[in-house]
């Protein structure tokens, strides 16, 4: 069996991805979570990974907090870009193919449909620069490196550094009859964490390399995906699509995030389920629809 390392396995995605390693029933998977190696730096990362001998190593390690990343650019930039590189040296030396998980953020919104692979990067905030940085080092380092965009995602475990999910806060607030004022003028591809996870398993056993996007296809706005959720839940507390104005953040976020993928169905054969799908889904398997 190949030998697969999951970085970041505490975390939402990295959950999901060591479930889906384990599913796919062809990878040894080891799981490393912060206490077991930290990425900023190159030491303790390569004493984590040159043991390991893999064939692959997943960096899902990140600090995610986005609108914390402009007040604590370094700490973003430390995570973020140069522990990508550290990652990137320390999975070359001890022969495995570094895998880079990045974002939409890495796009200004300017474009009117979702995003593909080769479209320019134009990060409009410190996240998206350190993750775009990031993914610069993983090319510089690793010729034959992966780099896969994912967005917006909601997983069963909740991003670790948000301490939750939209999905969940939206839900929540729902039974408590608290009344929902949600942006209804930024684009996204809300991801389901394991869709996610299972195309990039694919990925990894078909050897890709380069960048692929990694979202559930179609697209909306969060008020959109916000008013779905509740009515798949037969929630019906009252939901106003408000402008992005009206909640002002400490970073600019780009008017349309959504991704698309010119590789992932003709190159690798892969299909991403549309998001309303993906949603019922996770509900159901959350336990939040009617029964
Ligand atoms: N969440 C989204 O909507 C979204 C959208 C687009 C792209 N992404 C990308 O997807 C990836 C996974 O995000 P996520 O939502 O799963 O985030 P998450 O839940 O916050 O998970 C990040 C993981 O990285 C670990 N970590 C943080 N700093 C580390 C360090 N210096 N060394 C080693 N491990 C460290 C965290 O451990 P501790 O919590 O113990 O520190 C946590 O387990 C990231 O690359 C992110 O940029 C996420």
């Amino acid at each position: 069996m190949d030998r697969v390392v999951v970085i970041g396995s505490s975390g939402q995605l990295g959950h999901d991805l060591v479930d889906e390693l384990r599913a796919a029933g062809r990878f040894e998977v080891i799981a490393l979570d912060h206490s077991q190696i930290e990425c900023t730096d190159l030491a303790s990362t390569r004493a984590a990974l040159r043991p390991l001998k893999a064939r692959a190593v997943i960096n899902c390690a990140a600090f995610v907090r986005v609108d914390d990343c402009e007040s604590q650019a370094s700490e973003a930039f430390a995570v973020n870009a140069i522990g990508a590189l550290n990652v990137a040296r320390a999975a070359a030396e001890s022969g495995a193919r570094c895998v880079y998980i990045s974002t939409d953020y890495v796009f200004d919104g300017a474009k009117d449909s979702p995003y593909l692979e080769t479209d320019a990067t134009a990060p409009i905030n410190v996240y998206g620069a350190s993750k775009l940085a990031g993914e610069h080092l993983v090319r510089q380092t690793a010729a034959d490196g992966l780099i896969v965009r994912v967005a917006s995602l909601f997983g069963k475990s909740g991003a670790r550094g948000k301490g939750g999910n939209f999905i969940e806060t939206i839900v929540a607030k729902a039974r408590r009859g608290e009344a929902l004022k949600v942006i209804d003028d930024i684009k996204i591809s809300p991801t389901y964490g394991r869709d996610a996870a299972r195309a990039i398993v694919q990925l990894v056993a078909a050897n890709a390399s380069g960048i692929v996007h990694a979202a559930n296809s179609g697209d909306c706005t969060w008020f959109e995906f916000a008013k779905t959720a509740l009515e798949l839940c037969q929630l019906t507390a009252p939901v106003e699509a408000v402008p992005s104005a009206q909640f002002p953040t400490p970073a600019r976020r780009a008017k349309n995030s959504a991704l698309a993928s010119a590789r992932l169905q003709p190159e690798f054969k892969i299909a991403m389920p549309h998001w309303r799908d993906a949603l019922r889904t996770y509900l159901g398997e959350k336990g939040h629809l009617p029964s």
